[in-house]
């Protein structure tokens, strides 16, 4: 289990590990207001899929206490609106607002403090159902790796991109501690260096063997056989399998396929996005373009340049080996394997 929490809510309050400050500074930006919440997650002080919606869950409480006794259903549905425009790909965000509104809706109640009491417990129930469901996936992943394995991982998706322990580096987590002598390849993860900034923090925090490579130093790795197998998480996953993740995951699952090299997605279920049939669906969020311009604060591409920053790309399923979820390893064809265990158990 890692030594920190992304997300930690008391008194009110959210508290989140601020992941804009990581690797250098270790310091906690604090949500006492629906406003606050929402620039947490649209600035990405906490990120990843599972994370975010652990976060919306606790704002959805903070945007009905700040309501008071205005609170209402209808009112409860804006605050749910604006959560949901903070970031479109991820859908644990929406999944988890969706979530607590049919909660409320379900016990037809008009008491203020009530629906308070329910807002803040299916919050809990989903903050606590994530680490379970990490910890779950971690140990069916772990089948999947064996002893000496070269491990390639793109993004962060550690402790800080859920709840606590993580999805693939949740699996990369459990095999280190399992006693497997593993090798870790954390991509940099340009622009916003989640994989430089995060995983290897997380990996060094824990004393995983790790290298951290430039995302164009994969490729000619994974040719010349440095790298055996590649985890990555995914933010919405669609009833066929069609996965979009971190930008340039689908570049690496056409060069795994290309020489063999298993393509493992790890996610929980509430990554995946039951009402839409394929990743064509999936709306890609396109974030600043000076995310691209500049590094830090310098700048590093000429005035007057135009820039395409999409934050994730789709994978098709005919790249992905295999999908690892809380409920057991998902194997082509997906379309079935997502219905016999996430639909139909
Ligand atoms: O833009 P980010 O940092 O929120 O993107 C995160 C990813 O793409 C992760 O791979 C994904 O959310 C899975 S995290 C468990």
């Amino acid at each position: 289990m890692a030594a920190f929490y992304a997300i930690q809510f008391h008194e009110n309050r959210l508290v989140l590990l601020d992941q804009r400050k990581l690797p250098v500074t270790t310091a906690y930006f604090e949500c006492k207001t629906l406003a606050e919440v929402i620039f947490a997650i649209k600035d990405m002080v906490v990120r990843g899929a599972p994370a975010i919606g652990a976060t919306a869950a606790y704002g959805m409480y903070i945007g009905a206490l700040e309501l008071g006794d205005e609170l209402d259903l209808q009112k409860l549905y804006d605050v749910k609106a604006i959560l949901d425009a903070s970031r479109p790909t991820a859908v644990n965000l929406m999944w988890a607002t969706s979530r607590i509104m049919e909660k409320i809706a379900s016990i037809h109640s008009s008491s203020v403090n009530e629906i308070l009491k329910v807002i803040k417990s299916e919050a809990d129930a989903i903050f606590n159902e994530d680490a379970a469901s990490c910890k779950a996936m971690a140990v069916f992943g772990n089948t999947l790796v064996d002893q000496n394995d070269q491990i390639l991982t793109h993004c962060n998706t550690g402790a800080l991109a859920t709840v606590a322990y993580g999805t693939a580096l949740g699996v990369i987590r459990e095999a280190h501690e399992t006693g497997k002598s593993i090798h870790v390849f954390a991509d940099e993860t340009r622009p916003r260096l989640q994989g430089a900034r995060l995983t290897a923090w997380e990996l060094v925090t824990e004393g995983i063997p790790a290298t951290l490579i430039p995302d164009n130093a994969a490729a000619s790795l994974i040719r010349d056989g440095k790298i055996n197998k590649i985890f990555v998480g995914a933010d919405r996953i669609a009833r066929n399998g069609d996965t979009a993740n971190k930008i340039g995951t689908f570049m690496l699952s056409v060069i795994a396929k290309r020489y063999n090299v298993p393509f493992y997605v790890v996610a929980p279920s509430t990554t995946f996005d039951l009402d839409i049939k394929s990743g064509e669906a999936i709306e890609i969020e396109l974030r600043d373009a000076r995310e691209v311009t500049h590094v830090g604060e310098e700048q590093v591409a000429p005035n007057g340049i135009h820039v395409y920053n999409p934050a994730f790309d789709v994978t098709p399923n005919e790249f992905i080996t295999a999908i690892v979820t809380e409920k057991g390893i998902l194997y082509p064809p997906f379309t079935q394997s997502i219905l016999d265990k996430l639909i139909e158990e």
